[in-house]
Formats: structure tokens, sequence, C-alpha cells
């Protein structure tokens, strides 16, 4: 029998693109979504408890009914920008949701945890690029209620609660073989965006900022795909399964695209322009966040394979009816 794993969150971006990496890997994943922002049709790696992380009835219920071994927790609010606009609705989801699951986890005597946290736990960095013992200070409700959720499984040591927690920097990219991709609704990613603008679903796109201090004066980000990421996660479960000590690690490349960079890949894979707006920099946005990946190498063994910035593009682009016209090298 499969060891079956409570996906909370696994009708999201991550949290689906997880669920084929779990199954892959001979896990049977149940996912656990409310629907308000995921979609059922992207849970197909096994079946789909409608329920809320902030129920720990819900979430109990849900792990005896499926006797599941671990929890992969993604469900959250995740835009910065909406995070400053309304953070009660982020402290709610977020914190309420990982105090709910917690107290689920415990009825029903589940002590593993895998957790999405995320880079913006950093803030602005001091120092590039950026390690796990560079210190914590976000600089949103966003980055914040990722914060106190490491904290909370931290704390949860003491009852012997285990866990993981993974700090994605961008992700970015679709499944390879376009069973899955990425739909939010509203879209506010860069590279969604680019894709939509270069097939003329929508306007130009908008470059947030040219005065950085950085070489072409656009923001740098660590972009890393989605299926690099969810493989991340299969290796931090088989590192808890096993009886592994807690963890926090960055999940990145360790290498930078500037938003021009970015826009430049997808014009020479597609074959198409992506039409540009300049505007004014975006509120919170840091000039440059890039991972070190090491610790990540070290603890989990874990090292991107299909992170290139082309073959994010490549395999992201067909979801936009982008054909990408040539095969580049990475
Ligand atoms: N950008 C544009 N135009 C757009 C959208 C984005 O120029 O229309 C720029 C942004 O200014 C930024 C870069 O593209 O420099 C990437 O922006 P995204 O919105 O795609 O991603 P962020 O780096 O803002 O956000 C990501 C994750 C968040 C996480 C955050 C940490 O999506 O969950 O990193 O900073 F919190």
């Amino acid at each position: 029998m499969p060891d079956t794993i409570l996906v909370t969150g696994g009708a999201g971006f991550i949290g689906s693109h997880t669920c084929k990496a779990l199954r892959r890997a001979g896990y049977r994943p149940v996912s656990f979504d409310n629907l308000s922002t995921g979609h059922a049709d992207a849970v197909r790696f096994g079946p789909l408890v409608q329920g809320d992380v902030r129920d720990p009835r819900a979430v109990e219920a849900a792990l005896r009914a499926h006797d599941a071994r671990a929890v992969i927790h993604f469900a959250a609010s995740a835009y910065v920008g909406e995070s400053m606009a309304d953070p009660a609705k982020y402290y709610d989801n977020n914190v309420g949701g990982m105090i709910g699951l917690v107290q689920g986890c415990r009825a029903a005597g589940v002590s593993r945890i895998v957790f999405s946290s995320s880079c913006a736990t950093y803030g602005t960095p001091d120092r590039l690029p950026i390690r796990e013992t560079t210190p914590q200070r976000p600089i949103n409700p966003y980055g914040r209620t990722k914060l106190i959720g490491e904290e909370i499984l931290r704390d949860l040591a003491v009852e012997g609660m285990r866990h993981v927690a993974l700090r994605y920097f961008n992700a970015a990219g679709a499944d390879p073989e376009g069973e899955l991709g990425e739909r939010h609704d509203p879209e506010t990613h860069l590279l969604p965006l680019a894709l939509r603008a270069a097939s003329g679903q929508d306007g130009p796109l908008a470059i947030f900022g040219t005065d950085y201090p950085t070489p072409d004066g656009t923001c740098i980000r660590d972009y890393i795909h989605v299926a690099d990421l969810a493989r991340a996660h299969v290796l931090a479960l088989g590192r808890l399964m096993a009886g592994g000590e807690s963890l926090a690690v960055n999940l990145g490349t360790g290498r930078g695209q500037s938003v021009r960079e970015i826009v430049a890949a997808i014009e020479r894979i597609t074959g198409r322009a992506v039409p540009v707006r300049l505007e004014a920099r975006r509120p919170g946005d840091p000039a440059e966040l890039v991972a070190d990946p090491a610790l990540a190498a070290a603890e989990l063994g874990f090292r991107t394979r299909i992170s290139d910035i082309a073959s994010i593009v490549r395999h992201a682009a067909p979801r936009f009816g982008l054909e990408p016209a040539r095969v580049e090298a990475a």
C-alpha cells in the first residue's frame, strides 16, 4: 500500500504539480482544498477532499479517513500586494490556516509537515545570495504570515512535530508533459503576464521599474521551474518519512534573471515580440533576490534540472497558445 499524503492546496499551481510528483514517486496524494483559488480539474493524481484548513475537525477527518502519514501544506493566500491592502485576510488564511492544520494533525496523530514558505520571509536582504542564515525580516504581511508559519512549526517540536520549511524563490513554468499549468486569477506574475502580452491576449507588459541598481535597471529574481520545486517536496517528505530532523531550506537556482532578460528569452523562444510599457516601481519589490541553493543540495540532495529560463518558457508557452519557435539550448 502506498503511503497517503494529505496535500492542502493540492488544487493550486505548485500543489497540483507536487501531487503529480508524489504519485510518480509512489505516494498517494489526497488533495485538501477549499477551491477558493484552486481548480478542481487540476486534481488528477488522487482524490479531492473539499475543506478548509482553518477547520481543525475537517483536517482531522480527512487525515483519518485516508490514513494519511504526513501533510504537505500549500493552502494559503499568496499575493504580496493584496496582503498589504487586506492584511487581515492573510493572517486569517495563512496563520489561522496553520493553526487549524496543526490542531487537526495533533488530533489525528500526524507529526510530519512539509510547509510552503517563501523567500518573502527574508524581506530585503543585506547580502546576496540569500542563505538560510540571512536574517528573516519580511517587509509585507504575506512574508510575515509565512514566517509565523515557520515559527509555529519550530515551536511544535516540543510535542514531536517534525517539519521541512521550503522557502521558494520565484516558481514558474508548467508541467513538461503539458498536463498542468499556472492559472491565477487575477494573474500578477511576470512570466504568465509576459506570455499573455506576447500572445496578444493582453496589451503590453508593464515593466515595473527601470531604475533599480541592477545592470539593466530592472529587478532580478531567481526563477525555479515548478516541476523542480515539486520534486523538492518529494525529497523533503522522504527526509521526514525516514525519521530525519526538521529543516528550513531555500529552493532556488542560485542564478538571477532581470525582467528585461525574461522578456528577451520569451521573444527568442517563441519568436514573438513582447510589447512592453515602462512603469514606475511596484511598491514592496526588492531590487534583487537570488538564493544560495547549497543547503538544499547538502540536506535534501536537491539540484534543479530544468530551471533554465529556456525550459521554463518552453513548458509554459503552449498554455498561452504560443509554440516555442525552436528548441533553444539552456
Ligand atoms: N513584474 C513586472 N511586471 C509585471 C509583473 C511583475 O515588471 O506585470 C516584475 C516585478 O516587479 C518583479 C518581477 O517582475 O520584479 C517578478 O514579479 P512577480 O510578481 O512574478 O514575482 P515576485 O518576485 O513579486 O513574487 C514572488 C512570489 C511571491 C513571493 C515573492 C517574494 O510570487 O509569492 O516572490 O518577493 F512572496
